[in-house]
């Protein structure tokens, strides 16, 4: 049997998670842009809401919001419930945060339950609670995650430990839930760098481990997830960029 890129049809439905960030943004504005109906989901209301209006203007559609903190021990099944609820379910982007600096003298039980949490077992029940619903549509969820959980760098032990989480998790529900759900990840350099700002010379100095020489854009980002969205030959797949 042939199989073409073009047996998954768009427009699609999608849920993106951590949809207010400056990833989640750009990853939202193109999947609403090729056409697709976005589901947006965060913690502050406000926001999702003036994302919702932007992105209604921009292409006549409303996506719907699904404000909810992801320390909350039901957020996996509440946000799934809600998506649902409201329609079938094709693809799921997570690129939710946070990224906190966790200095080794000061690392916390609380540090790294916090980005274990948020990082890794939402993310990880989410996908699970969703994995039926993503059956019925030959459905695809693309994570990202960094490339620091491969070559880490100082201050982050607690995130860079959640995000290897994630993805050991993330390879091993692909094998569980293959062929009818794909999930990928895109291993990210740097975008941007919170500490920049206070130090100059910090981000020379970091754009210049990596061989391209220069931190990557939002849209960089976004043209790698969906191609992953669309790469359906690909599971349980970590595509590495600007590292
Ligand atoms: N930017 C980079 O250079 C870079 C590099 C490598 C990897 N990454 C990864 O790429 C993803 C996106 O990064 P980004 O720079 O776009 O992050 P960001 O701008 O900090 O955005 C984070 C998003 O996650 C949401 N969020 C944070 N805590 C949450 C919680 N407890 N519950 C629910 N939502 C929560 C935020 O919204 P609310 O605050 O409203 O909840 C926001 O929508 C992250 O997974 C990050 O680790 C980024």
């Amino acid at each position: 049997m042939t199989r073409r890129i073009s047996e998954r049809p768009i427009p699609r439905r999608a849920l993106i998670m951590g949809a207010t960030g400056r990833l989640g943004v750009a990853v939202a504005r193109a999947l609403a842009h090729r056409g697709g109906n976005v589901v947006l989901t965060a913690r502050d209301e406000k926001k999702l809401e003036e994302l919702a209006s932007t992105l209604e203007t921009e292409t006549g559609r409303r996506p719907t919001i699904v404000p909810k903190n992801l320390l909350d021990d039901d957020a996996p099944a509440h946000i799934a419930a809600e998506v649902v609820k409201q329609g079938p379910l094709d693809d799921v982007v997570l690129a939710c945060g946070p990224f906190p600096r966790t200095p080794i003298e000061a690392l916390a039980r609380a540090d790294l339950e916090l980005t274990l949490r948020v990082h890794a077992i939402a993310p990880l029940l989410l996908v699970n609670e969703l994995a039926s619903e993503l059956a019925k549509r030959e459905g695809a969820v693309v994570a990202l995650t960094d490339s620091g959980v491969q070559r880490p760098y100082h201050n982050h032990v607690a995130y860079l430990t959640a995000k290897g989480a994630l993805q050991t998790g993330l390879r091993a529900l692909a094998v569980e839930l293959a062929p009818r759900v794909r999930l990928n990840m895109v291993s990210l350099g740097i975008v941007a760098d919170p500490e920049a700002d206070a130090d100059p010379l910090r981000t020379h100095r970091m754009a210049s481990r990596s061989p391209l020489g220069r931190f990557g854009t939002p849209e960089e980002v976004v043209h790698t997830v969906l191609a992953l969205l669309d790469a359906t030959w690909a599971t349980g797949e970590i595509w590495g960029i600007g590292r």
